[in-house]
């Protein structure tokens, strides 16, 4: 694995904000869901800088993947994740920060979750009143609990935990549940339909890597006589074009060293339009795939300059209509929205307003159709 540039600023800003919120914060006591695109170090700031970073503000934190193990029931995940920390917090010699935790549960920790057993809502108040400190649980890839019953339910169970902790009002400790995930759709999902135990809380786009990691980069390329290195501004839009992915600009950088050092500059950025249109091809491939209607639907979305609205309206299923040469109705359309969904393409931002997942993938397509038909690309109402 490569070297960790590691973001102690933003993880002590986040941590602070969880574990003491403002007036104007307390939303997040309902639950903060990140969402982010794919390989941007997600998994990486949640381990590496955002645990350590609660830790030490005194929070005891349980991390799971839900990728961690994909054969596996995402609800199983979780409780063997909740077990293993509360059999860590046992008895004199449990460890709660470095010192002894010393805690007795008056349940059976392998009955937690089943019918006759422990509630995650008991588990978590006898944890925050015996450590007498905020409970954070920290669950990545988040949306696959929404992928069975049992993971569903675990989701109420979350939300009764934090009912049960957090209403009271001398609770000497809180707690917090972090979601994040890659399937943006999903993720954003939890927190807006109305159907979810985590509507309120509060949904937020990943922080992405930024210039500070860019030259942390080519110092290293420096450090290590790297021959090819590119100016760090031009290396900051490279990385940008390729979607903040530190392996993407890895990538980029070692398909640069065939060139001249003074071409550096000249040739990164072309490096990197080249492998993100290779990327966006496939996903533009999955659009194409799901049909012509996708497509229509697809490009209407992309085309509208903010938010797309009146996807189901009259006049967008006259236009899909002309697009796909037969008649097109609301629920085809409505069903063909739900697969681009599904396929974490577009995501819904809220009632009626849809947007494309991935903002590359959005621009790719908009410079094909102006390419293609200038005149119609226009502002959609
Ligand atoms: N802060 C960082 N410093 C250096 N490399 C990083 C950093 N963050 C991520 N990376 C690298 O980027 C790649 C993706 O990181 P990571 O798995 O954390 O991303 P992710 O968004 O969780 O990905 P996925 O969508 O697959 O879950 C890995 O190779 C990782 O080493
Ligand atoms: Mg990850």
């Amino acid at each position: 694995m490569s070297r960790i540039h590691h973001r102690p600023k933003l993880a002590l800003d986040i941590a602070t904000q969880l574990l003491s919120p403002g007036i104007l914060d307390q939303g997040l006591r309902s639950g903060l869901f990140l969402s982010g695109p794919r390989r941007t170090g997600k998994t990486t700031f949640l381990r590496h800088d955002l645990t350590p970073a609660l830790k030490n503000a005194g929070a005891f934190v349980i991390y799971v993947d839900l990728w961690s193990d994909t054969s596996a029931e995402p609800s199983k995940l979780i409780r063997a994740a909740l077990c293993s920390a509360l059999e860590g917090l046992q008895g004199t010699r449990g460890n709660l920060q470095g010192r002894a935790a010393g805690l007795t549960f008056d349940f059976q920790i392998s009955d937690l979750g089943t019918p006759t057993g422990a509630t995650i809502a008991q588990a978590a108040t006898e944890i925050v009143d015996q450590a007498k400190t905020d409970l954070v649980f920290i669950v990545d890839e988040v949306q696959h609990m929404h992928t069975s019953d049992a993971g569903l339910a675990l989701t109420y169970a979350f939300k009764a935990a934090r009912d049960a902790v957090n209403a009271r009002p001398q609770t000497p400790g809180h707690f917090i549940f972090i979601g994040a995930g890659s399937h943006r759709a999903q993720v954003m999902g939890m927190t807006v339909q109305g159907r979810s135990a985590f509507e309120g809380a509060t949904s937020a786009d990943f922080p992405t890597l930024g210039e500070d990691y860019v030259q942390s980069v080519l110092e290293t390329l420096l450090s290590e006589g790297t021959n090819v290195i590119p100016s760090l501004s031009v290396t900051c839009e490279s990385f940008v074009r390729l979607g903040c992915r530190p392996e993407e600009l890895r990538r980029a950088l070692r398909t640069l060293q065939q060139f001249q050092p003074q071409e550096a500059d000249q040739y990164l950025p072309v490096i990197a339009t080249t492998l993100m249109e290779a990327a966006a091809d496939i996903e533009i491939t999955k659009v194409e795939e799901i049909g012509v209607l996708a497509c229509a639907v697809f490009e209407r979305i992309a085309l509208a300059e903010e938010d797309a609205k009146g996807l189901f309206s009259a006049s967008a299923l006259s236009a899909y209509s002309g697009a796909v040469g037969r008649a097109v109705s609301a629920d085809q359309v409505q069903s063909t929205a739900q697969l681009l969904q599904d396929r974490n393409i577009i995501v819904r931002k809220g009632y009626g307003r849809y947007a494309i997942t991935d903002p590359f993938i959005r621009q790719t397509w908009c410079n094909r159709v102006a390419v293609l038909a200038p005149t119609f690309h226009h502002k959609q109402s």
